[in-house]
């Protein structure tokens, strides 16, 4: 079916989803935003509340519907599935998530869908490869949000330390979103000056124990957050909103979103994130960043590690 640029989708209306739908709201990308929920009553209801906010942002439609309803998106966003309780790690979610992806995707894909499937659930990369695989949509329009909240977590982190605008750091988070992830410091710079150079401009001595501190720190946030409020929401909705705008003002900006891999780095069919120009068609190309030998030993295990879990799936419908 034709699509609309201007219209999206949210599937799952939980902590992740409402805060997305409302991030939208304010965000003017689109003109109709329609939500879904198991629960038919918590769309209804997030749509009004949401909808509420209209008057104070700018016109739109946002309204709790259906499958029939969403197939002419530009983007659908699959935040359905349970999350991690505390002391739980993503990849504990994949058996209970993946039987909710069999009851979404087909019906996504019995429609003709023609735009962008951006899937949010953990495990994000199993589940990005798992709605690629359900929906048998093309590799470059279903993308997972990945690492790209992470990255923004590891650009605040740093810019605390520094005292400099994160809009000024550029580095990523690579590979699996959870705890195999990486911190690809070697290709990390502050407006061009090599990270370690800026550490010492900026008085800190010691930057491998301070990069190995700010990892840490980065990787664990969603559990230290978890332990305090029992979901994290903001972080990510914003991060999807980031990945939104790219696609409909077709940006080519660079983002570390989920894709499939075909042999970047030696990693092959399975979904993690690299920085990628990320278009209104969806993928366009991996960029090939510079690792040293242990980010990418580090990359291939962190593939490793989720093509085990892959092999263990059952994906017959
Ligand atoms: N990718 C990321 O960076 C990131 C960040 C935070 C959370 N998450 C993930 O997002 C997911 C949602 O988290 P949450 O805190 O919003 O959970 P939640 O329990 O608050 O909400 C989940 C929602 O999904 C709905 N749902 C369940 N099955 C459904 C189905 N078949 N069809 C439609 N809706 C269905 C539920 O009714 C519920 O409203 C979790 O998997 C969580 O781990 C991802």
């Amino acid at each position: 079916m034709k699509n609309n640029p201007k219209k999206a989708a949210v599937i799952g209306c939980g902590f992740v989803g409402a805060a997305t739908a409302f991030t939208l709201m304010q965000s003017k990308l689109f003109s109709e935003l329609v939500l879904l929920d198991a629960n038919h009553d918590k769309a209804v209801g997030e749509a009004e509340d949401i909808g509420h906010g209209i008057p104070f942002a700018g016109e739109m439609d946002i309204y709790a519907g259906d499958y029939d309803d969403i197939a002419d998106c530009s983007i659908i966003i699959v935040t359905a599935g349970a999350n991690q309780k505390p002391n739980e790690t993503r990849l504990d979610l994949v058996q209970k998530n993946v039987a909710i992806y069999k009851s979404i995707i087909p019906e996504i894909a019995k429609r003709n869908y023609e735009g962008i499937l951006l899937i949010v659930s953990n495990p994000v990369d199993i589940l990005t490869y798992v709605a690629q695989k359900l929906s048998g949509l093309p590799e470059r329009r279903v993308i997972g949000s990945g690492t790209v909240l992470d990255t923004a977590r590891l650009k605040y982190a740093l810019s605390q330390h520094l005292n400099v605008d994160s809009r000024n750091i550029h580095s990523f988070i690579i590979g699996e979103h959870g705890d195999s992830e990486i911190a690809a410091w070697s290709s990390t710079n502050i407006s061009g000056v090599p990270l370690d150079d800026f550490l010492e401009m900026r008085g800190h001595m010691h930057p491998d124990m301070d990069k190995q501190e700010i990892a840490e720190k980065v990787k664990n946030s969603a559990y230290d957050i978890i332990a305090k409020k029992h979901a994290t929401y903001y972080g990510i909705a914003m991060s999807v909103r980031r990945i939104c705008e790219c696609i409909v003002r077709d940006e080519k900006s660079i983002l570390p979103i989920s894709t499939v891999m075909h042999g970047d780095f030696g990693i092959e069919d399975v979904c993690l994130s690299m920085p990628t120009i990320l278009s209104a068609e969806g993928v366009e190309t991996h960029i090939p960043i510079e690792l040293s030998e242990k980010e990418h030993t580090s990359l291939k295990k962190s593939a490793d590690t989720l093509k085990n879990i892959i092999a263990g799936l059952d994906l017959s419908m």
